[in-house]
């Protein structure tokens, strides 16, 4: 979702705005914005669209050593020119961007803003001009914003410039992710690290209700009530080339292709100096005394999370629960005597399971995020954290933090279940590394993979997938993959459920993806392929070797069965890319999404 960056020093900001946005485009957004400041003022250059098109409009010759620039994903107002980031204030004095939703900005408006004259239809210039209104009654402007940031309800980050104090850049935090990087004779802000890595390592995290004065030379750390808070930097462990692309033409291939090595980085990471699988010995105590195990996530991480589930159980013999963030957040279940909740998340930020972290802390029960994000306000916040180890996700679409996730709660659930006297039948070591193995061999076999897509859907409007038992669970997040990157409707459905209903959308040649991995169940799905096939579906069935007939249309290699979605995952991503490519589609950033979902 929306980015912020901003820098003070002494080299050309514009460009280093420019760069650092094009960094965040990853995150989804649909307009951008710079200003930069110099002695004749503030230049703001906004645009709808891509950084490309920001890029054209930014006047060369407007040189400054201090600005701010923002991607936006649209909230409040249609995504346009008038509506990008960053907003002034009607003299001028004052500019901003923000991230996150200004919950009371209607509120607000009506009691501060009688008589503004607002241009925008967004809640952030509500922000902007009330910063003005208090500094016309005389505040200074660490006490405008001071003033302003005590009266917003909600989520924002804030980045602002003041045209009577060129030599600073004030942040404000709450909720939405924000960072400050230091320097040499500069200092940077950034909603995620990897904007900045470029010019330095260094960040400070901000907590909840903090604000920040950048200066060229030093960074301040306040409490909202004006006391200085000391916070040393931490080191982002990020390698910039990372998040290159290389030779792929998109980051969800390079990133689909990446899978195996991050099983095997995996591996290398929970492993003792003795080759044993560990987990934080807290964090298996913890969970010892736990009664159920409740895992939150969203999208793609509640997919690993149904997927998880199965292997805790099935491995560790503890009871888990899996729910949607969004829902939990409003409607917590009764819980058990002493629960024990793990938070999935890609990025560490997502909103929605923050939110229920929130509640979950404040009922003081004990709370692991599993996460790619070292620092993230998940992480953070949480009493334990596992860290995926899967190196930047660039690509909307989830692909290999999914996989590592899968990964992460593998090891999780057999550590825990040889702590609790359970003796796992297999060796993790060798299944994973097997797993791994079997990557490799799907990610070589992408010809035909991009034929089954040419073949079943390169002019439907909609397809399903089914699966029973950890084939439903992959069933869902292949669909999930199809839909937010082609745009075709896709629905994934426990195979013996399609017949309660929604088998009235079968017609001829609808394609129906089927994936049997499961012996236990494999006469059972390919039963409800029969019916489909029985009402005119385009059966496509991937099964797993040892389970194959000729009616299936790809094998992928045999792997332990508990760990069989780390691999028929991967012709589904692969399946769904090249469906997106035959669609012209923008893999890497589609439509309406959002790669760190922020807002509620
Ligand atoms: C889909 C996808 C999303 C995310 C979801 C949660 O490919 O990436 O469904 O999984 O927005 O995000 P995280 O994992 O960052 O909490």
């Amino acid at each position: 979702m929306c980015g912020i960056v901003g820098y003070i020093g002494t080299q050309d900001t514009k460009e280093i705005l420019l760069k650092g946005l094009e960094k965040l485009e990853y995150r989804g957004y649909d307009s951008a914005g710079i200003a930069v400041m110099n002695e004749m003022g503030v230049h703001v250059f906004k645009e709808k669209g891509r950084i490309a098109d920001l890029r054209a409009i930014v006047d060369n010759d407007v040189t400054a050593s201090v600005g701010i620039g923002h991607t936006r994903w649209a909230t409040h107002g249609v995504p346009s020119k008038v509506n990008a980031h960053p907003h002034q204030s009607t003299s001028g004095r004052f500019t901003l961007v923000h991230n996150g939703v200004i919950e009371n900005y209607a509120i607000l408006k009506r009691e501060y803003l009688q008589d503004v004259n607002l241009v925008s239809e967004t809640d952030t210039e509500v922000v902007v001009q009330i910063i003005e209104k208090f500094a016309q009654e005389g505040s200074h402007i660490e006490e405008a914003l001071r003033r302003t940031l005590a009266i917003l309800k909600g989520s924002y980050a804030i980045a602002l410039v003041d045209n009577e104090d060129p030599e600073t850049i004030y942040v404000g935090k709450n909720k939405s992710p924000l960072l400050v990087g230091v320097g040499d004779d500069f200092n940077v802000v950034a909603s995620d690290a990897m904007a900045m890595i470029q010019v330095t390592d260094q960040f400070v995290e901000l907590m909840d209700k903090e604000m920040v004065i950048v200066r060229k030379e030093a960074v301040t750390l306040k409490k909202l009530n004006g006391e200085i808070v000391e916070r040393a930097p931490y080191t982002a462990e990020i390698d910039a080339s990372d998040i290159e692309k290389g030779t792929y033409p998109h980051y969800m291939l390079k990133e689909i292709d990446e899978q195996p090595l991050v099983i095997r980085k995996l591996i290398q990471k929970y492993q003792d100096e003795t080759g044993i699988l560990t987990i934080d010995t807290d964090i298996i105590q913890a969970t010892q005394q736990a009664d159920r195990i409740y895992i939150v996530a969203a999208g793609t991480s509640y997919h690993a999370g149904l997927v998880g589930s199965q292997m805790i159980e099935k491995l560790a013999k503890v009871p888990v629960e899996v729910h949607v963030a969004s829902e939990f957040n409003y409607n917590m279940p009764i819980l058990s005597e002493k629960p024990l909740f793990i938070f999935i998340s890609q990025s560490g930020e997502t909103a929605d399971s923050r939110a229920v972290l929130v509640q979950v802390k404040d009922l003081g029960h004990p709370a692991l995020t599993i996460t790619n994000v070292q620092g993230s306000t998940l992480s953070r916040e949480a009493d334990y954290t596992l860290l995926l180890h899967a190196g930047p996700e660039i690509a909307v679409a989830s692909t290999k933090a999914y996989t590592a996730q899968l990964g992460v709660l593998a090891i999780f659930a057999s550590v825990l279940a040889e702590a609790k006297g359970h003796t796992v039948e297999f060796d993790l070591v060798q299944d994973l590394g097997i797993v791994a193995n079997a990557m490799e061999i799907l990610c070589d076999e992408k010809e035909e993979l991009e034929n089954l897509a040419r073949k079943f859907l390169s002019t439907t409007r909609n397809c399903f997938f089914i699966g029973r038992t950890m084939d439903y669970y992959v069933g869902l997040e292949g669909a999930l993959k199809l839909k937010e990157i082609s745009y075709i409707q896709a629905e994934g459905f426990a195979g013996g459920e399609l017949k309660h209903g929604t088998i009235a959308l079968i017609e001829n040649g609808t394609p129906v993806i089927a994936i049997s991995t499961q012996e236990q169940v494999d006469l059972s799905i390919r039963g409800n392929v029969k019916e489909v096939v029985a009402r005119g579906a385009n059966p496509c069935i991937i099964s797993m070797k040892g389970l194959e007939t000729e009616e299936d249309s790809f094998v992928i290699p045999a792997v332990n069965e508990l760990l069989s979605p780390l691999v028929s995952v991967i012709p589904l991503q692969l399946i769904s890319y090249y469906a997106a490519l035959h669609r012209d589609c923008d893999v890497d950033k589609p439509r309406n999404l959002a790669k760190s979902v922020t807002v509620e």
